[in-house]
């Protein structure tokens, strides 16, 4: 079996070299160090701090290298339950604790069973609800990767924890909750997500409205997975050749899911349209008004808002209320009345 090893320091990396490399042929990487290119691999096994940021920026490199590996198993200390969540965003397909031994890590890697991290501290309703968020969406997006079919039902089940924790918590909550431990196009959709279930409540939708409100928020931006992270994680200015590219998110979103079971063409339409404007200067279909539905013009707006508002390593966060601003000064692109329903949802709820 091929297997290749990578990790943030020299010591960790030739211990787990010598634990495989009895049984396997190991190739192995130090995290920030030159890259490795096989074609062969059967499994990855990372064992790296994922409260780093450095390591995160480095790993999401390494690991859309080697999307491609059937097993991808993060090693991880077994105190930083969150990291569990940051693994399964990076694309793990197992989580296992950093003390495993050598035979309980070669019987991962040849399908035996090891259980996965036990849930040492409770978490909050909102931490948990965040924890499946960003697990289903980084599985939806290593499923579009890969190509394999994507867990809807897992996905809107998310979505529903999701609904649930912000019924009983509130919005504040959650958005801390998102913030402080996810990143990137996953603290996106899950900011987006309960963004717009608290819109869809405070305007007193039903519940069959709220239940299509968060399962277009959750596949939104699925699309992303097609575009590579050097684009997608930029943090400066892009130029028009990359804008074109993130510009297709919509409509590969739209194929990708059309082809997924049990997703209505209420969420099709909106993961197409998320990016539309009233005035017709959106994406991709320039569509009008009138062709614009409200669970759409919703999303929109709720998309926009979690954009400006979440954390990113390269830009200081956006208070709501300068958030808010935004929204109210485009003109003629947006519902005015629902912008002004709005103004609870994103300054005071
Ligand atoms: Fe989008
Ligand atoms: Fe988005």
């Amino acid at each position: 079996m091929f297997v290749h090893v990578v990790a943030d320091n020299r010591a960790r990396l030739l211990t787990l070299c010598a634990m495989l490399g009895q049984k396997c042929n190991v190739t192995s990487e130090l995290l920030g160090g030159a890259s490795i290119n096989s074609r062969n691999i059967e499994a990855v096994v990372v064992a790296a701090d994922l409260g780093s940021v450095a390591n995160i920026s480095a790993l999401k490199a390494v690991c859309a290298r080697l999307a491609r590996a059937p097993r991808r198993i993060f090693l991880i200390d077994r105190k930083a339950r969150l990291s569990v969540v940051q693994a399964y965003a990076l694309g793990a397909t197992h989580v296992l604790p950093s003390a495993i031994n050598q035979a309980q890590l070669l019987a991962k890697l040849t399908d035996g069973d090891v259980p996965a991290i036990a849930s040492g501290e409770t978490m909050s309703s909102g931490q948990e609800a965040a924890s499946a968020g960003a697990v289903n969406i980084a599985s939806m997006f290593s499923a579009v990767m890969s190509g394999s079919p994507i867990d809807v039902r897992g996905a809107k089940g998310a979505g529903a924890k999701i609904a649930e924790s912000i019924a009983e918590n509130g919005l504040s909550d959650w958005l801390t909750a998102v913030r402080r431990h996810h990143e990137g196009t996953y603290q996106h959709c899950l900011l987006v997500t309960g963004v717009a279930v608290d819109f869809g409540m405070s305007l007193g939708m039903a519940p069959a409205d709220i239940e299509r409100l968060y399962s277009a928020a959750i596949f939104h931006d699925i699309g992303k997975a097609r575009i590579p992270l050097a684009v997608l994680d930029k943090p400066g200015r892009l130029d028009d050749e990359e804008r074109a590219l993130i510009e297709t998110h919509p409509a590969a979103g739209y194929e990708v899911l059309k082809r997924a079971a049990g997703v209505s063409p209420e969420i099709l339409d909106a993961v197409r349209h998320h990016h539309e404007y009233l005035d017709g200067s959106g994406y991709p279909d320039a569509l009008c008004a009138e062709s614009i539905c409200d669970v759409v013009r919703i999303l929109t707006i709720s998309d926009i808002f979690a954009a400006l508002i979440e954390h990113r390593s390269y830009k200081p966060t956006m208070p709501r209320e300068k958030a808010y601003e935004i929204l109210r000064g485009m003109n003629g692109k947006l519902e005015r009345a629902l912008v002004e329903d709005f103004r609870e949802v994103a300054l005071s709820r």
